[in-house]
């Protein structure tokens, strides 16, 4: 049996308001304890988006009252909300910027939308971005100009590793978290874009369509050659439902707080990982770059040697899926203690909704 910290993940989708069909603050917090999890940050893409003090009051709402393990919620950077969010920041996760186009309304095309947010939100709390490729080096350039931390989230290709690694080297205050999924799968072949998606239309590519996309086995590479760059490992979590991934316009996201432990320890076995980095990735440098509280008398039990196949009907996840189905994993997650008590053991979820606490509460 392996002890390790309760685990924080720093980006999840949990659908709640509006889209509980998908996942709600119950289901994907009985998710995150059976992944290991006891601290989950919230993204702000919901419908409606929390992006102002009634639309967060209405997240956390729902989280107060259905929530197994802790939380906070993240508020969505909008193109008029930048005189407002400043002062729900102590209420919230941090800002997330989409600078890139993904699933929801939340988008920020013009760098004049930018400016305001960058130079408004205050410096403790942190602003995620989601950024790809040459707009992750606009990002990172508005946080050396502003003199403010910036954390990229869901980093997937080679080009963005380095551009971070080098800009650390720099002083820039950057940090950075990886998925799982795309360390562990490689895009398929030929990838999936719009096009192949038209002519393979109601199947197949709809369940490999994520954001940032899955990337070349050289980008794959590149991530677990420069792990010392990456700061946290985080799920991005962002269940759809089956029905909807397999449909004619499937929306970008894979389920992952039941996955990331069991494939990163398997990883940790094979020896290309090692437990520290866990330690490190999934609950020092998230509680540093976040600020987040210790949570007292919290651990989590893991038997290191349990080997078995990953199943989505096994997840308490309501998707009812994972693009890991089948995978033959090392390392499972039988006990999860949460501030004294025991949240969940032996595969059953024992700490009821409502126990979770907002961290930022
Ligand atoms: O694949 C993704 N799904 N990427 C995102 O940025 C959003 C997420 C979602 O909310 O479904
Ligand atoms: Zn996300």
């Amino acid at each position: 049996m392996i002890k390790l910290p309760g685990l924080i993940d720093p980006h999840v989708h949990f659908r709640e308001p509006g889209q509980t069909h998908k996942e709600d603050w119950d289901t994907g917090t009985s998710a995150a304890l059976a992944g290991g999890f006891t601290m989950v940050l919230a993204m702000p893409n919901t419908k409606p988006p929390i992006f102002d003090a009634d639309t967060l009051e209405m997240a956390l709402k729902a989280a107060k009252q259905k929530a197994r393990c802790d939380y906070a919620q993240f508020l969505g950077a909008g193109p008029d909300n930048a005189d407002i969010v400043p002062s729900l920041a102590y209420k919230a996760a941090g800002l997330k910027m989409y600078l890139d186009s993904t699933f929801g309304e939340l988008r920020l095309n013009d760098m004049t939308l930018w400016m305001p947010h960058f130079e408004k939100y205050p410096k403790q709390y942190p602003i995620v971005a989601h950024s790809e490729s040459r707009s992750m080096a606009a990002a990172i350039l508005f946080a050396a100009i502003y003199d403010r931390p910036i954390h990229i989230a869901h980093v997937s290709l080679k080009e963005e590793i380095l551009l971070i690694k080098a800009a650390k080297e720099k002083g820039i205050k950057v940090t950075c978290e990886v998925t799982p999924h795309h360390l562990f799968l490689p895009s398929p072949n030929p990838p999936p874009n719009s096009q192949n998606l038209g002519e393979d239309k109601g199947g197949g590519w709809g369940r490999s369509e994520v954001r940032p996309r899955l990337a070349t086995q050289a980008d794959v590479e590149a991530l677990w050659q420069n792990m010392d760059v990456i700061d946290c490992f985080a799920t991005d979590h962002a269940p759809h439902t089956l029905e909807e991934k397999d449909s004619e316009n499937p929306p970008p996201g894979f389920p992952g707080l039941e996955t990331a432990l069991p494939l990163l320890l398997t990883a940790v076995h094979d020896g290309r990982l090692r437990i520290e980095d866990i330690i490190a990735k999934m609950y020092t440098n998230p509680r540093k770059i976040f600020s987040l509280p210790e949570q007292p008398e919290t651990w989590i039990e893991v038997d290191e040697n349990a080997e078995y196949e990953i199943k989505a009907a096994d997840q308490f996840t309501r998707c009812g899926w994972t693009p890991f189905e089948g995978w033959k994993v090392k390392g499972r997650v039988t006990r999860v203690v949460l501030r004294g008590r025991d949240a969940f053991k032996d595969g059953k979820v024992l700490a009821e909704q409502g126990f979770g606490k907002n961290v930022r509460g």
